[in-house]
């Protein structure tokens, strides 16, 4: 994919005075848990017998975004928009080449020794695949006490109660029953649960799941969901979620954030990211999604182009080649700003003035698989 780094989202117009729910806040006084300021990440490209090493690839360009304390939030978009990046970066197992990750108001990269351990419980991850994430020569039992063993935690006595009390909690009861098997001998929703265990057995502040539940049918995934909802609502977690589902974020979220090759594209509370989508590329994931009752053409937003314009400008709208309300001249020469168009609703696209997001989808009932 390979894009200019120079081609950064700018700063946040706000067109308004209230700008105290904007993605990014400078002011010290609000605190959200998690801040990414400016965050870019570049994976370098391969070098070959043949070639020189290539440009490489920027999987996120200057990212801003906030995650309030208690929320959850959703963060989607298409394979390769640079979600996982994002994830990675929050939690310390990459570090941003430009740009600020914060938690809890301290940059997370000059976190040493009693604090960076801390962070290490605080905040916890769990991974997309559960297939490769549980170590397949650990009972479940051990994967779980894991991070107690790391951490140090307490008694012999007090983590097995505490393993059990993680078991228990995502559904794997009795846990005894559980303790002695091995990843294989279980479903891939149990494994999944054994890692939300894993993650939840530290107490932790603050929980990312990773598309936790791309590689399980709807019914066990709508399961998880149901779990991850419970598990938040009881511990005032704060949750980041990603997922290339817009419905699911929409069950589960309370703000969506939507992904565009590694650019933020468009912003707020879940609801008003469903009933009222500003950008076309949040649309077309809409038009995406399963609907009942109303699969009428007229009711699509049809902001996807089917082929892709020619000779996109790098310093244009990332989403223009595909863009059916592009104006070739204005979108593919320079990028959108982030712009307030509702309370905390912040799209990055010129055409919004124009009425690209005046169509309500009320009435266009979502799926409810996931519900
Ligand atoms: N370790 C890496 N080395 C090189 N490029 C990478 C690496 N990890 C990710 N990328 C690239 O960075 C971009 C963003 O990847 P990322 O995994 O963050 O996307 P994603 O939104 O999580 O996608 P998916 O939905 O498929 O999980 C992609 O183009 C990907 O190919
Ligand atoms: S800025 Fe232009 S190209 Fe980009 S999403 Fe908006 S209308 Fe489409
Ligand atoms: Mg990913």
């Amino acid at each position: 994919m390979g894009m200019s780094a120079e081609n950064r989202a700018p700063a946040i117009e706000t067109g308004s005075s209230d700008v105290s729910r904007a993605p990014l806040r400078t002011d010290p006084a609000y605190a959200p848990t998690i801040v990414l300021e400016n965050v870019t990440r570049v994976y370098p490209g391969a070098a070959s017998l043949f070639a020189r090493r290539s440009a490489g690839t920027t999987a996120l360009c200057g990212l801003n975004l906030a995650i309030d304390n208690g929320e959850i939030f959703g963060l989607v978009g298409e394979s390769g928009s640079g979600k996982t990046t994002a994830a990675r970066l929050i939690v310390r197992l990459e570090k941003a080449d430009e740009g600020t990750v914060r938690y809890k108001g301290q940059d997370i990269a000059a976190l040493r020794g009693s604090r960076l351990k801390r962070f290490r419980r605080e905040v916890q991850m769990i991974f997309q695949d559960p297939y490769h994430s549980l170590n397949p020569y650990q009972s479940i039992g051990s994967i779980v006490a894991e991070p107690l063993h790391i951490h140090r935690w307490r008694t012999r006595a007090a983590r097995q109660e505490k393993i059990q009390e993680a078991l228990a909690q995502v559904g794997l009861t009795p846990p005894n029953d559980f303790l002695a098997r091995y990843p294989h001998q279980l479903s891939g929703g149990q494994r999944q649960r054994v890692a939300i265990a894993r993650a939840m057995v530290m107490d932790p502040q603050v929980l990312i799941a990773d598309e936790p539940t791309s590689m399980l049918d709807a019914t066990i995934a709508a399961q998880i969901y149901a779990i991850l909802s419970e598990i938040q609502k009881r511990g005032g977690l704060t949750m980041l979620f990603i997922t290339h589902n817009l419905a699911a974020a929409h069950y589960l979220c309370d703000r969506i954030g939507v992904m565009y090759r590694g650019y933020l594209m468009e912003i707020g509370p879940a609801d008003e990211i469903i009933e009222r989508p500003f950008h076309p590329y949040t649309q077309a994931l809409l038009d995406a999604l399963p609907r009942f009752g109303h699969a009428r053409p007229e009711r699509q937003f049809a902001t996807l182009r089917k082929t892709r314009r020619m000779h996109p400008s790098l310093g244009g709208c990332p989403f223009f080649e595909r863009c059916v309300p592009a104006d070739p001249d204005h979108c593919s020469q320079d990028h959108p700003p982030m712009r307030i168009v509702g309370e905390r609703h912040y799209v990055s696209c010129f055409g919004y003035t124009s009425g690209a997001g005046s169509q309500p989808n009320k009435g266009m009932a979502l799926s409810t698989s996931v519900k």
